[in-house]
């Protein structure tokens, strides 16, 4: 049985894709971005995703909001409703009248997460086998998982991030089946540890440095996993599972602290349903 969800993607080429702030430790303002590699790193990785079966529907560039590449931070889908994103950092909060614009346009529903709850979308809940799994601290808080439940009518279960660089939950949790997960314990207080153990029966758990490497932060396509990087631990995991591994260069990308999930927000999710 393969996920029931990821076969089609919302992505935003990185027209205007640069560090111009600091909002995770991953971030370094002098860095310079090579538009151009970040450009050619962005079509393979649309092209892995397309090659994988998946659908790939596009988000027009704006200036002045470079990390707007990263759409799994614009909100959280289910069927055919948008909630939008409430940014912690001011400097991502100029992204939502893009994100807004884009999923009005498409026909969805805009339903709004209520006012002073910070939630950054798919970056911070991941569905896992009926229930959404929801990390906070960070970026999001706590109470925005209650709010998303009685929206989407989905079960949510919340775990707490403890380390800064693994500033989201998706750099430290990556469904691949209905039992199975990539997993990374350095992420998250021990509580959260438990709860994510009692919901995984088969977790793939990524030693420390794997976990730094974003090995999580990966892509899956039905049997396909497209990842940052695979040492070869990991990777004979997958395999032994029976999915296909293919590591793709998202080097620019890591330059903001984001990698291949970040830039992809799956819009074939039904939660509750
Ligand atoms: N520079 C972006 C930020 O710090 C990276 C976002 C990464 N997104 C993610 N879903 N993990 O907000």
């Amino acid at each position: 049985m393969t996920l029931a969800w990821g076969r089609r993607f919302l992505m935003c080429p990185p027209l205007h894709f640069e560090v111009a702030y600091e909002i995770n430790p991953w971030m370094q303002a002098e860095v310079r971005v090579d538009r151009d590699q970040a450009h050619e790193q962005w079509n393979s990785l649309v092209a892995t995703l397309t090659e994988a079966g998946a659908e790939v529907e596009i988000l027009e560039p704006a200036p002045d909001v470079p990390d707007l590449v990263f759409t799994a931070n614009a909100g959280v889908v289910s069927g055919t409703r948008y909630i939008p994103s409430r940014f912690r950092h001011p400097e991502r909060r100029l992204e939502t009248p893009f994100h807004v614009a884009h999923f009005e346009a498409a026909g969805y529903e805009v339903t709004e997460l209520p006012e002073g709850l910070d939630h950054e979308g798919a970056g911070d809940a991941l569905p896992f086998a009926g229930t959404l799994i929801s990390g906070y601290r960070w970026r999001s808080d706590i109470e925005a998982a209650a709010a998303l439940a009685s929206l989407t009518g989905a079960s949510t279960r919340s775990v707490e991030l403890v380390d800064q660089r693994l500033y989201h939950f998706d750099l430290t949790f990556c469904p691949l089946d209905d039992r199975r997960a990539i997993c990374a314990p350095l992420g998250w207080d021990s509580y959260g540890q438990r709860v994510i153990g009692d919901l995984v029966p088969e977790p793939l758990c990524l030693e420390n440095d794997e976990a730094l490497l974003f090995c999580a932060n990966s892509v899956v396509v039905d049997q396909t996993v497209v990842m940052p990087a695979c040492p070869p631990r990991v990777g004979n995991q997958l395999e032994a599972w029976g999915f296909d591994v293919v590591v793709v260069d998202v080097s620019e990308f890591l330059k903001a602290g984001g990698g291949p999930r970040c830039l992809t927000l799956a819009l074939d999710v039904v939660l509750g349903g």
